[in-house]
């Protein structure tokens, strides 16, 4: 078992398997992109489930792939099959933007995928369009269905909060668990330093960022009844309206960071590091090791070591230069 210095069991690995993406949502990345990384630097399926077979041999048992936009790496499937076979692993999901879910729900559920957590910051076309820069609502909205028509659920939908930009529907967004067994998050938007400037039309995060508590006084007439926190809650306090089929969650990373104390995770990027933490100081590689096949267990424990108390938001700077999008969230 991996226990960290604060005596947290890390059993939930988060892979970013690659750091492109078909959209380019504003907080996500900057307008001009991310440099290109040679594909000779990101990590092949061989590489990332000779890895999970190590993780999983100290206890890990949740594996979630994440990007950029993990469905625009060529057949993905092929790796959510390898990483499903592997001794000990329970939980293997994925995090999307759900634009690629209609035509791979079917491929990816058949290789063992369990569930897709998908990013919906609006119900109106244009505003997605303008906050995805280029992405199509109805196509995501697909998407959806087709996830839950192959049965990969639970659905958690991710709704990043933008004052000005889609604080007017956060009602409309809540009720959807009225008529849809989701479990929908609404998300404090992270401000990350080295992704500025967003671009034309965008104020700058500061501007735009709105916490919880105003979201959740917004909600209040519709009845906001808590659900118990399970393993399953993950970053979100989760309630549910009344009448709520599924249920609203918050996830508040700036004002209230309740999940660093039950944090479980260690992430690993597309370029092969290990990250101790969504917003961490340190990053271990662990290619070098893998392709001279040398043993990559101590490294493992040196990022579970370097683990820290809580990340450190508060500076709204991603260390490493990295942005969200090579992160995976
Ligand atoms: P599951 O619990 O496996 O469903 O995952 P999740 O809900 O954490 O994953 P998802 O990729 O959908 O991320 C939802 C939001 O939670 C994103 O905005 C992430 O950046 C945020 N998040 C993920 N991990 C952490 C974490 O360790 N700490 C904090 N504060 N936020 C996180
Ligand atoms: N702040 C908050 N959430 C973010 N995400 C991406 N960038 C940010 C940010 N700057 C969310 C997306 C995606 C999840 C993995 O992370 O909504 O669903
Ligand atoms: Fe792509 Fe997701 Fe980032 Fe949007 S939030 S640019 S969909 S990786």
């Amino acid at each position: 078992m991996l226990t960290d210095p604060f005596g947290r069991q890390i059993t939930y690995l988060r892979i970013s398997v690659t750091d492109r993406c078909n959209f380019r949502c504003v907080y996500c990345m900057p307008p001009q992109g991310v440099p290109h990384v040679p594909h000779e630097r990101i990590m092949r399926y061989e590489e990332i489930a000779a890895f999970v077979q190590v993780a999983a041999r100290q206890g890990i048992r949740k594996v979630r792939l994440t990007g950029g936009e993990p469905l625009v790496r060529a057949d993905i499937p092929r790796l959510v099959e390898m990483i499903s076979a592997i001794e000990g692993i329970e939980d293997i999901s994925l995090t999307t933007n759900g634009i690629l879910l209609e035509k791979y729900a079917g491929a990816l559920a058949q290789a063992g995928l369990k569930r897709v957590n998908v990013s919906l910051d609006t119900l109106n076309a244009e505003k997605f369009a303008c906050i995805t820069r280029g992405g199509e609502l109805e196509k995501v909205l697909r998407g959806i269905a087709a996830a839950e028509a192959y049965g990969l659920t639970p659905i958690k939908i991710n709704t990043v909060i933008m004052r000005g930009i889609n604080d007017d529907e956060l009602v409309d967004l809540a009720k959807l668990t009225l008529s849809h067994p989701w479990n929908l998050r609404f998300i404090e938007l992270m401000p990350i330093e080295n992704q500025r400037p967003w671009g034309e039309g965008f104020p700058p995060p500061e501007d735009i960022f709105m916490p919880v508590s105003e979201v959740m006084d917004i909600l209040q007439p519709l009845g906001l009844h808590p659900v118990e926190l399970s393993g399953d809650s993950g970053p979100a306090i989760p309630y549910r309206l009344v009448g709520g089929v599924g249920t609203v969650g918050f996830i508040s990373p700036l004002t209230e960071q309740h999940f660093c104390q039950r944090c479980n995770r260690i992430r690993l990027t597309a370029d092969g590091h290990l990250r101790p933490c969504l917003m961490s100081d340190a990053e271990i590689p662990i290619l070098p090791a893998l392709r001279a096949g040398e043993p990559v267990l101590p490294l493992l424990q040196e990022a579970v070591n370097k683990k820290p108390v809580s990340h450190q938001l508060a500076y709204h700077i991603s260390p490493n230069g990295r942005c969200m999008i090579q992160i995976g969230g």
